[in-house]
């Protein structure tokens, strides 16, 4: 069996950039807040009418020239999000139809935050097993659009932002560039503690007036389970994926976490021991992006020479679900 390995990296943001400062026109909150609790300072909404697909597509795009492919050369599309255009069918045959590869395979999943590593490991597995030669694997999200503006809302509201990422995943050398281990966990006793009720199969017609005026159309979060949560199992995670393929954190050059918040991050750094530049966080300019939140910041390391041939990066995620899981990369 062979390894898999990314051979191509894409991102996009779109253009438009929303201060702390606009969304104090919106709501009670204020930039110090926002900065303080979060780090963030600003982040991207999609423009009306622009769809998670549309983001996801420029993306794609980018990584398979970054990867010196077509839309032509893929055999499989894993498309993680939890922002869809429709409740169904999935972003992976809206991506598929937009790239012009009729027939290809395309897998939704559906894991929140911890979405493209679940994605990732798929792709990973396929290939293994000489299913696909070619697969391209997108985090996308156009949260903005489900957010509460309101007070009531601002503990999330102030959180996300909108932007997709994409990697190409292709066979490898056995011994050389790949991802060399991955971990998945679950754990559905939390899902309460981040979650958005609706629309529901049930309740007939999936969604009433009342559950709307209740405002249960919007992600609900337990903010302080979840970051108690996030700042055990993020280190946690990146030791069993190290254990697994038999190396140690002194040897990782970067890890990129799933951008939740800057104080998980740095939390996260503390708790491994290692400075703050060795866990990469570009949540100040883009927010929390779910699914699209690590190819994104990967995509950006490796731009910035942060990640390069040789490397040992682990990415690592945590959310809703509660879901988690990590994977370790030679790059
Ligand atoms: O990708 C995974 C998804 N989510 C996360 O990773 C988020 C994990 N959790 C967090 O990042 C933090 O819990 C938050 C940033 C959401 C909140 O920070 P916190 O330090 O845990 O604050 P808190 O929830 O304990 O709230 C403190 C106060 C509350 O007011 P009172 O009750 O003390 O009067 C909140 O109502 O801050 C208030 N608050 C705000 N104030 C201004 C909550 N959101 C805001 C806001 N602006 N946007």
């Amino acid at each position: 069996m062979s390894r898999s390995r990314i051979t191509g990296l894409g991102l996009h943001l779109p253009e438009r950039v929303v201060t702390n400062a606009e969304l104090e026109r919106l709501m009670d909150t204020s930039d110090a807040w926002i900065v303080e609790r979060t780090g963030i300072r600003e982040r991207r909404f999609a423009a009306p009418g622009v769809g998670t697909t549309d983001l996801a597509a420029e993306a794609a795009r980018m990584a398979l020239a970054d990867a010196g492919r077509s839309p032509a050369d893929v055999d499989f599309i894993v498309f993680a999000t939890i922002t869809r255009e429709h409740a169904f069918p999935g972003c992976g045959s809206l991506l598929q139809e937009r790239l012009g590869i009729p027939g290809v395979g395309a897998l939704d999943v559906h894991n929140a935050c911890s979405g493209f590593i679940y994605a990732l490991a798929m792709a990973d597995a396929v290939v293994r097993a000489g299913q696909y030669r070619c697969v391209l694997v997108v985090g996308a999200e156009v949260l903005s659009t489900g957010l509460d503006f309101s007070t009531r809302g601002r503990d999330l509201a102030v959180l996300f932002g909108d932007g997709a990422g994409a990697v190409v995943v292709e066979p490898g050398p056995d011994d050389g560039p790949g991802v060399l281990a991955w971990v998945l966990h679950s754990d559905g006793a939390h899902a309460k503690d981040l979650v958005c009720e609706a629309p529901s199969s049930l309740v007939q017609g999936r969604i009433t007036q009342q559950m709307v005026t209740a405002g249960q159309h919007y992600p609900r979060m337990n903010g302080r389970q979840v970051f108690k949560h996030a700042t055990t199992r993020f280190p946690e995670v990146i030791h069993e994926v190290l254990g697994k393929c038999g190396h140690t954190l002194d040897e990782v050059k970067l890890v990129v976490p799933h951008q939740a918040n800057q104080r998980i991050g740095d939390a996260v750094a503390e708790r491994l021991g290692v400075p703050p530049q060795k866990v990469f966080q570009n949540i100040q300019r883009c927010g929390n992006t779910t699914a699209a939140s690590i190819p994104i910041a990967l995509a950006e390391a490796r731009d910035l020479g942060l990640v390069g041939p040789g490397d040992l990066v682990v990415l690592a995620a945590f959310g809703s679900g509660f879901t988690w899981g990590a994977a370790a990369l030679r790059w």
